[in-house]
């Protein structure tokens, strides 16, 4: 099909029923090969390759000694008629390897510079070089199919939620500071010296206030800003895909969301069977370790702590006999064949998730049990740890001791990383929620109380009059959504009562001036007859990467950032000039 008036068809189009047709295609040249006499030119575009034959018997010697200059990258026209490859040239790993093209026309219509990379998949160039070019790293195909799919699955969940009657608003992206935990990007105002704009981290306020205002069911595909520490699935800019709905409980918000899912990823392929499974916060982390389970790879964790309840062992049991203790376990299939030494040096691994050392037991092939601390255990804890565990001889446990959360995140660290090591196998995609959420955690570095999930977050009821006397059991209305081991959306139910938000603002440590001052606005809007309500984001980057089949969302982002926030091709963020933060009234150190 042709998109342009300069081709008739697309370099992926052509096929044995083409045969005979005269075509124009416009494209880049991905490679030349001269073969005594005849050349052959790969023809790219985003559609795709298509072959261009050109021999000096069928063409004119202008068109060949143009043929003999183009060089890869140079972007051309080709104008042709389509025939079969010759015995034993055909190519049946590409879409339009049955056909060539006969060139009796070429016009270059630019020139490249050689392209510091071959622009193919499975290049070894190093990220940073990709980014500095990425305008060339955007021509490979997977990149072109990585921003294909996003727009599709984008376009997808736009459509599923225009369908349920969402009504798509914008938001502004110069507002006011939006905590969601990290540090806001400051904008200064001209015209107010001294005065700053919070780029959003999220558009959350707003929503509210659009429940408010009587939208009833919101989405935006919005842009948020982050200024925190960069991971390979954390960018300082990324999107959501942020949902609002009122008049509504948490079953009927979930439902929704699962039904637009399930709609947007069916249209690109994707099974996402609902009802979706839940799995409370508390069990996440008793099973998993993790409150964003890969449920794919096993290896679930077992509380030992009885098994151990009289051991030799003073550690575990010293641990058995303290109430709020646990000894906990994983079981790493097949890891137990390892040398000691590798065994040994997981507990470098454990420690960058807390642990302070790793105990360890290993069944050989033969049946005999290797560890460090099988002096201390009897035959009988060895038997029993293994039939709990459902060890198997050539398996590997790994052992955590400490209070509940503690030894559920160094086991749930240790479970990715050996699933990772050993590569189990992940087969398909893994979807659930993890639901019910603590409101609160205590905020060690900040020695205060701080959000789990976000200050607007609804308390369950039952809770709300332990609010200020046991904080840390009062369970919120949340909801996060996780996809193959990632959190790739959370959301919750609202606070729509003004003096219940306050009382959560001051248990977050905000005075009552401070919190006015901050949300005022909110807390007026509050009072004037809000609405129940609930809401959702996804991160629209993070599913979008897992659709792709990657593990860094730079691979679906057209220009992502580095870890150190720079971007690689403008080199922003860059210096201004005086006169420039003259006019902000603002002065560099
Ligand atoms: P939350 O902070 O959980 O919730 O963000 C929602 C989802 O956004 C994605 N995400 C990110 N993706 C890439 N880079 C980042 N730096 C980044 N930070 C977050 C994650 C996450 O699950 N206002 C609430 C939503 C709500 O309650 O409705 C919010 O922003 O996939």
């Amino acid at each position: 099909m042709a998109l342009h008036s300069m081709h008739t068809h697309t370099c992926g189009e052509l096929r044995a029923e083409h045969i005979g047709q005269t075509v124009t295609l416009t494209g880049w040249v991905r490679a030349r090969r001269d073969f005594g006499g005849l050349i052959f030119i790969d023809l790219r575009d985003r559609e795709g390759l298509t072959q261009v034959f050109f021999d000096p018997d069928l063409c004119s010697p202008e068109v060949f000694s143009a043929a003999e200059t183009v060089r890869p990258e140079w972007p051309i026209l080709i104008e042709g008629e389509v025939r079969h490859r010759i015995e034993g040239q055909t190519n049946p790993n590409l879409a339009t390897g049955e056909v060539e093209v006969l060139c009796t026309r070429v016009e270059v219509l630019n020139t490249s510079k050689t392209p510091p990379f071959q622009i193919e998949d499975h290049i070894e160039t190093s990220e940073d070089v990709r980014l500095r070019y990425r305008y060339l790293d955007l021509r490979r195909p997977k990149m072109a199919a990585n921003l294909r799919l996003r727009s599709d699955f984008t376009f997808a969940i736009r459509q599923a939620l225009h369908d349920r009657a969402f009504t798509e608003v914008e938001t502004p992206a110069l507002f006011k500071s939006t905590p969601e935990g990290a540090r806001d990007f400051l904008v200064p105002s001209r015209t107010q010296p001294g005065h700053f704009y919070a780029l959003p981290q999220s558009p959350q306020l707003l929503k509210q206030l659009l429940m408010v205002g009587g939208v009833e069911r919101y989405y935006q595909v919005a842009k948020c800003f982050r200024d925190e520490d960069l991971r390979a699935d954390r960018q300082p800019e990324f999107t959501q895909v942020d949902i609002e709905m009122s008049f509504v409980t948490k079953d009927d918000v979930m439902g929704a969301l699962e039904d637009v899912l399930h709609d947007a990823f069916a249209k690109v392929g994707v099974d996402m069977p609902t009802p979706l499974r839940r799995l409370s916060y508390w069990d996440a982390m008793d099973t998993y370790g993790i409150d964003k389970p890969d449920t794919r790879i096993g290896m679930e964790l077992h509380d030992v702590t009885g098994i151990f309840a009289s051991s030799g062992f003073k550690l575990f049991a010293t641990a058995a006999a303290t109430e709020g203790q646990h000894v906990k376990a994983i079981c790493a299939p097949g890891a137990g064949v390892w040398g000691r030494s590798k065994i040994d040096k997981l507990a470098d691994v454990a420690a960058t998730f807390g642990a302070k050392g790793l105990a360890w037991v290993a069944f050989k092939a033969d049946g005999a049990v290797q560890s460090p601390i099988a002096k201390f255990l009897s035959e009988e804890e060895i038997a029993a740890l293994k039939a709990e565990m459902g060890a198997n001889d050539g398996d590997l446990i790994l052992f955590a001791v400490g209070e509940r959360l503690a030894a559920d995140e160094v086991l749930g660290g240790m479970r990715n990383h050996m699933a990772n090591v050993l590569e189990i196998p992940r087969e398909g995609h893994d979807f659930l929620w993890v639901v019910d959420f603590p409101l609160v955690h205590w905020d060690e570095e900040a020695g205060r109380y701080a959000a789990e999930h976000q200050p607007f977050t609804q308390p369950v009821e039952a809770d709300i009059d332990r609010l200020e006397s046991d904080p840390l059991s009062v369970c919120s209305h949340t909801y996060d959504f996780v996809m193959d081991g990632y959190e790739a959306g959370g959301g919750g139910m609202r606070i729509h009562n003004a003096e219940l938000q306050m009382r959560i603002l001051k248990l977050l440590g905000f005075t009552e001036e401070g919190a006015k001052e901050q949300f005022g606005f909110l807390m007026e809007a509050l009072e004037y007859g809000a609405p129940p309500m609930g809401g959702f984001a996804l991160g629209l980057d993070r599913v979008c990467m897992l659709l792709a089949g990657s593990d860094s969302i730079r691979e679906v982002m057209a220009f992502p950032k580095t870890s150190s926030g720079s971007d690689l091709m403008s080199d922003a963020p860059s210096e201004v000039s005086d006169h420039q933060l003259d006019e902000l009234s603002l002065r560099t150190l």
